[in-house]
């Protein structure tokens, strides 16, 4: 063992970051789903499904369609245990802050949630792993609602 392995091997123990059997350090989300290549792939089958969503597509830019994905891809690698790229570039999440300009009413939200539904389960990741990704989007697209429509 280097000393580096020892040093993150000690980082790991304080951070509590290890898989039971102590000598293997507990692997983050990020890492079981195969890092960067996944939320590569999330993304695109999100933005796919959104782009062809009438209640969505208005919101979005319409000439940043790109940009948007890699803000959200970013974002999405770093909640997870990956790279820093998105606070690096952007600063802060601030998520509802940056969705205050939006209409996010149960309409959205929901509209929302079901292309993300679907870009999981197209990539099909264990289910622990899909499970925590769906609880967190759940909570999240609820978290960004900043309206509400009298049902009619
Ligand atoms: C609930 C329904 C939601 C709607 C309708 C919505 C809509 C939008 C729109 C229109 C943008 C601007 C696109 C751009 O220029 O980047 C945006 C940005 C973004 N959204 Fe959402 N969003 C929703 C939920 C979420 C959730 C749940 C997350 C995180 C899990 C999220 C993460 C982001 C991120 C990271 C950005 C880029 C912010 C930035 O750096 O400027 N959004 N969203």
């Amino acid at each position: 063992m280097t000393d580096d392995d020892a040093l993150i091997r000690d980082i790991r123990a304080r951070e509590g970051k290890y898989a039971d059997d102590g000598d293997v350090p507990a692997a983050t989300l990020y890492e079981r789903v195969g890092g960067g290549a996944f939320f590569d792939q999330l993304v695109t089958a999100f933005y796919a499904g959104v782009v062809a969503d009438p209640a969505l597509r208005p919101l979005y830019p319409d000439d940043d369609i790109d940009g948007a994905r890699q803000r959200l891809r970013d974002f999405l690698a770093q909640y997870w245990g990956g790279p820093t790229t998105y606070s690096d570039e952007r600063g802060h999440p601030r998520l509802r802050m940056r969705h205050a300009p939006f209409v996010i009413a149960e309409l959205e939200r929901d509209r929302w949630l079901t292309h993300m539904r679907a870009a999981v389960d197209a990539l099909a990741p264990d289910p622990a792993d899909r499970d925590e990704l769906l609880a967190y989007f759940e909570m999240a697209a609820d978290a960004m609602r900043n309206a509400t429509r009298p049902s009619a």
